[in-house]
């Protein structure tokens, strides 16, 4: 596969540190083998996430020298909205300090009865969370080939869209709060959904009056894969496939430090339901601050705005998706089971394949995170069902479809040769992943165990 060169330059540079993997037991040890415990400083290459870790630009570094800070109404506050509007064709926009903010402000106001549902692709935790929090129930619908991770899917993020039908039949549709398309969709390996299946999942939203609503993380990304696989849009303009999704939908939520290319940020959008954005806006007071700020500050919002410009550019998103995709085909090549083809952000390792002999509840993905720490200093995240926890009305351990090794590759931060360097490291522990031993609590916090774990080996 050919390498696609970084369309850009260096101007600053940020020194890491491999250490030796003596070092890096020590750490893991005080970390209770849990990745997430680590000091960034004792990891080389961090692969934990996407979000928020984006290098900015020069352009970005500069907007936000003409940060207007004024508490209301600021200059900079307008200049995000005309760039929000300019993408999505929407007419409202509340910031809000990151995704799961905005998150918040839309569950609470559309979910209007407990027990009302959600219905996505697939949800991300922190909006089924949010789901849950303003007593709804989160649904998913996504194709079975998700979750076949060796067979080729150009949209495997898709609905399934006799199964969303036969959810909205048997929840009834005034029972229905909303459905949500997740853009990529995360949890299944960062896999887009088509321009054909969006189209479809408006049709059915039409059909039973409900409200279609986009989470919007990766939105430049998906755009992306649809010039590329479908195509009506081969000659279309990214900004042009942006327009031509959201105009699909009545709104989205987005965590702004994916394709935003910040560090902070989020957004609440809303197309044309001005009732459904006084509500918005009167829940940003109280949890994100005045809403013509929403937790941002106004440089961060400047640095959004130029952000979106550049996420929009084809020849920044040919790069990033050929990088991450470049990953993947070492690995592949080598004959490690990744989800494939490879999404837009993440190179998703097949635990559930490497490591059979490791039962779900003693987390295969989580013994390949910590092995793959220890070889070479890369921190990958475990998503599977050491993330996905327990069921809250019998306390027992769920199993995950999937067990993910996920190596999450930051826009614009490492370069093709570190691709390289990370292939090297799991292909190594790849070749021995029938040694690895599982792990067990030494401590589990009740919710959101994932983060604040603490782990042990089991000998
Ligand atoms: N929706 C999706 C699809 C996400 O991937 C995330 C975050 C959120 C919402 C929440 O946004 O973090 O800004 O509050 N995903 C990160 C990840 C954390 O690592 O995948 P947030």
């Amino acid at each position: 596969m050919r390498r696609v060169p970084e369309p850009f330059r260096i101007k600053m540079v940020e020194t890491i540190k491999l250490g030796t993997r003596e070092e890096r037991e020590e750490a893991l040890k005080r970390a209770g083998y849990n990745p997430f415990a680590l000091k960034a400083e004792d990891v080389f290459i961090d692969l934990l996430t996407d979000s928020g870790t984006n290098a900015m630009s020069d352009n970005q570094w500069s907007a936000m020298m003409r940060g207007d800070e004024s508490y209301a109404g600021s200059r900079s506050f307008y200049r995000l909205v005309e760039s929000v509007q300019h993408f999505s064709g929407y007419k409202y926009v509340v910031p809000a300090h990151q995704g799961r903010g905005a998150e918040k402000l839309l569950f609470e106001n559309i979910i209007k009865q407990k027990g009302d549902v959600v219905i996505s692709n697939m949800h991300f935790d922190t909006t089924k969370a949010h789901v849950e929090l303003a007593g709804g129930r989160a649904v998913n619908s996504v194709i079975e080939l998700a979750y076949d991770t060796q067979t080729y899917g150009d949209f495997k993020g898709n609905f399934d869209l006799e199964l969303l039908e036969k959810q909205i039949l048997e929840y009834s549709p005034e029972h229905v709060s909303a459905i949500l398309a997740t853009i990529t969709c995360n949890s299944a390996g960062g896999q887009p959904v088509s321009m054909a299946n969006l189209r479809a999942v408006r049709k059915i939203a039409d059909k039973y009056h409900l409200p279609f609503f986009f989470d919007a993380a990766r939105f430049t990304e998906n755009a992306y894969f649809i010039k590329e696989r479908e195509e009506e849009f081969k000659d279309a303009s990214i900004l042009e496939i942006v327009r031509t999704m959201f105009a699909l939908g009545d709104g989205f939520t987005m965590s702004a430090k994916k394709d935003g290319l910040v560090n902070m940020g989020g957004i609440a959008a809303v197309k044309d339901d001005e009732e459904l954005y006084d509500k918005l806006r009167m829940s940003c007071v109280p949890n994100e601050g005045f809403p013509t700020y929403g937790g941002l500050s106004g440089r961060d919002m400047e640095a959004l705005a130029t952000g979106f410009e550049e996420a929009m550019s084809y020849d920044y998103l040919h790069y990033r998706i050929s990088q991450v995709a470049y990953l993947g085909e070492l690995l592949r090549e080598a004959g490690v089971p990744i989800q494939y083809p490879t999404g837009g952000h993440a190179v998703f390792v097949d635990a559930k394949k490497l490591c059979p002999h490791i039962p779900f509840d003693e987390f295969p993905a989580q013994a390949l995170c910590n092995e793959v720490y220890l070889e070479g200093g890369v921190r990958p995240v475990e998503v599977g069902s050491f993330l996905l926890g327990r069921d809250p009305d019998i306390g027992e351990s769920l199993e995950s479809p999937v067990e993910f090794m996920r190596l999450t590759i930051p826009r614009r931060v490492y370069t093709n040769d570190h691709m390289e360097y990370i292939a090297n490291v799991v292909i190594d522990v790849a070749k021995r992943a029938s040694t690895l031993k599982g792990f067990t609590f030494e401590k589990e916090p009740p919710v959101l165990r994932h983060f604040l774990a603490k782990l042990r080996p089991i000998e």
